[in-house]
């Protein structure tokens, strides 16, 4: 059965590579390869993951989504908050196909609270494919398609305006 469930995620324009450069420090949280959640944390105390809507969907109901990834029935939906000190500082969904669940990726279907990057990035075979930057009115987006163990998954990433992507002179972890 579909889950016809609004996405947390409004509408993104996504930039072509033709447009103009992105702004240097913005450039430097956009085309992170590391773990997002591990970057943050080097700017708040305490990272909580807000889970908003885990579940399957058919493939008639992922956006454009559907042009990236594999024609799948099913696909596996994962909708989060990122909160740093109990502010909310980036929007997370996940489109994963259903073969990319087979063997230990299976795992991916039970993450509940724990980010999605402790599970990522302790993989021995993670590839990304590409970023794709991209503004949901004044805020940055990026959307990544990775690979684990070549099967493919997508990202997509809105920075909130409390996060530090905006501010520039808020660099350090705080005391
Ligand atoms: C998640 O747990 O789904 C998650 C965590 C951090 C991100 C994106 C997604 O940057």
């Amino acid at each position: 059965m579909s889950t016809k469930k609004k996405s947390i995620i409004k509408c993104i324009d996504w930039r072509s590579i033709e447009e103009p450069d992105l702004p240097l420090e913005v450039a430097g949280w956009l085309m992170e390869t590391g773990s997002m959640t591990e970057r943050f944390e080097r700017h708040c105390h305490k990272i909580i993951i807000d889970l908003k809507h885990e579940g399957f969907i058919e493939h008639q109901a992922l956006s454009d989504e559907k042009e990236l990834l594999p024609e799948s029935p099913r696909y596996w939906i994962r909708e989060v908050v990122m909160c740093a000190d109990d502010e909310p500082w980036l929007l997370g969904r996940t489109v994963i196909p259903q073969d990319t669940l087979s063997g230990p990726e299976h795992a991916l279907l039970n993450l509940g609270k724990t980010p999605l990057g402790r599970y990522l990035f302790s993989s021995k075979d993670l590839k990304r494919d590409y970023i794709q930057t991209g503004r949901q009115g004044d805020l940055w987006a990026r959307r990544s398609l990775l690979q684990l163990s070549n099967k493919p998954l997508l990202l997509t990433e809105v920075f909130l305006p409390a996060s530090p992507l905006y501010c520039h002179s808020r660099n350090t972890k705080l005391a």
